[in-house]
């Protein structure tokens, strides 16, 4: 097996846990692909300041006594400069990646991935693909003309939770569907704190939202159909960030039958910082043979330690788990998002796997580009007093 490079683009908190005690996904899930594989490439990342790649070393030394897990990691900026375009030069200047791990804004998402993919990178993309259908679909369009493989880091699909309604559904069990209900909610501090810089250039629907809308094409194969939301701005505002506190957005999806059933999405981000989990989220689907039910933030872990409070912890998520030599291991359906990434680049690069095998069974770029364009209809509606929008009309 061939050893593969890896560049990481951002180093915030989702890349590291940034601003946090914790390690946020991506570089426990590089740890825990390096203890699997004993792949011996190199690891690069690079983010806009010389002050975030430090605290990015800095996780990562923790994280190598943690895991017992070893490995070169080099972090950029390495001198005291502040430069939004690093990574570019990075492209030029070290050994040539196979793939671009890409954790930035939400709108960064296209400059970024255009670049990558003209360098002749791989890439994973965190979610939402682009805001826009125009951007995802040129970065569909980059993709299959360099012949590389691009996917989106939609980790629920991972998530046994969802792969049992997948199941439930795909096999008939529900009967035809008729509607679904997701209500999906993070606390105030994620707009206001963490994601300050860029909150008002996103939108809850995306940022958020857009799980739920990718989900329900995974487990259903459905096409979407028409879209419109409605919005509120009250407290956010306050904070003098101009978005939406809450969006709710009603779905039409069409199967291949002919089927039709509606999604509804209830999503915000002004939760109390008090609140038992960062995500508060929700799902219920009905179809004419029975329903699925589940509650995807109280997955049956309570916690209560003093000074802490009440917690509701995710097991399945992205969690740190003790093992028998006294090292930690990191599992969850976030870790295997980004593992199952690395295994497939590694296997392209070694000719096992084809881009064709992934395009279907993956969120690959082209299945993204079908939540870009509900978020891009649902951001129409709400800038038109709320109608319907046609997906058809986007394309
Ligand atoms: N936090 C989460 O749980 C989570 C989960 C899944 C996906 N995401 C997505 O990940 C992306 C980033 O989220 P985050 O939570 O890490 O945000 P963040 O604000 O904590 O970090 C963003 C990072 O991007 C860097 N950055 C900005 N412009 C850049 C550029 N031009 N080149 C390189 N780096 C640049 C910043 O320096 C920062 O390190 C967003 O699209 C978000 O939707 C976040």
């Amino acid at each position: 097996m061939k050893d593969i490079n890896v560049m990481v683009i951002g180093a915030g908190l989702y890349v590291c846990g940034k601003g946090t005690e914790g390690f946020g996904t991506i570089l426990p899930a590089i740890y825990e692909w390096k203890r699997q594989t004993k792949n011996k490439g190199e690891v690069h990342c690079v983010s806009t300041s010389f002050a975030s790649a430090k605290e990015l070393l800095k996780k990562s030394e923790n994280l190598s006594i943690k895991t017992g897990v070893n490995f070169d990691i080099s972090a950029y900026p390495e001198t005291d400069i502040k430069d939004n375009l690093h990574y570019r030069k990075l492209l030029e200047r070290i050994n040539k990646p196979s793939c671009a791990i890409i954790a930035v804004p939400d709108h960064l998402h296209y400059e970024v991935a255009k670049d990558c993919l003209d360098a002749g990178l791989h890439v994973l993309l965190v979610k939402p693909l682009t805001p826009t259908y125009e951007e995802g679909r040129k970065l569909v369009d980059l993709s299959d003309k360099y012949g590389l493989y691009g996917a989106v880091e939609f980790h629920k699909r991972w998530d046994r939770s969802n792969l049992i309604l997948r199941d439930k559904i795909q096999s008939g069990e529900l009967g035809k569907l008729l509607n679904c209900w997701i209500e999906y909610s993070q606390r105030k501090s994620i707009p206001t704190k963490f994601f300050k810089d860029w909150s008002e250039k996103t939108s809850i629907l995306q940022y958020l939202g857009v799980h739920y809308i990718d989900i329900i094409r995974y487990a259903t194969g459905a096409m979407p159909k028409r879209v419109m939301a409605i919005g509120q701005k009250s407290e956010l505002v306050k904070h003098n960030i101009n978005t939406f506190d809450a969006i709710q957005c009603l779905i039409e999806w069409e199967m291949t039958d002919g089927s039709k059933f509606t999604e509804t999405i209830i999503t915000s981000w002004v939760d109390p910082d008090s609140s038992s989990a960062v995500s508060d989220q929700k799902i219920k689907f009905v179809g004419t043979n029975g329903r699925y039910e589940a509650d995807q933030k109280e997955r049956g872990i309570r916690l209560n330690i003093d000074q802490q409070g009440v917690q509701h912890i995710n097991p399945d998520f992205c969690m740190p788990y003790g093992t028998e030599n006294g090292s930690i291991k990191w599992q969850g359906y976030g870790i295997d998002s980004i593992v199952t990434f690395l295994d497939d680049v590694r296997d392209i690069e070694n000719s096992l796997k084809s881009l064709n095998d992934l395009q279907n069974e993956r969120p690959s770029f082209k299945e993204s580009l079908i939540s870009t364009m509900v978020v891009e209809a649902a951001h129409r509606s709400l800038e038109n007093d709320s109608q319907w929008e046609l997906i058809e009309e986007l394309i």
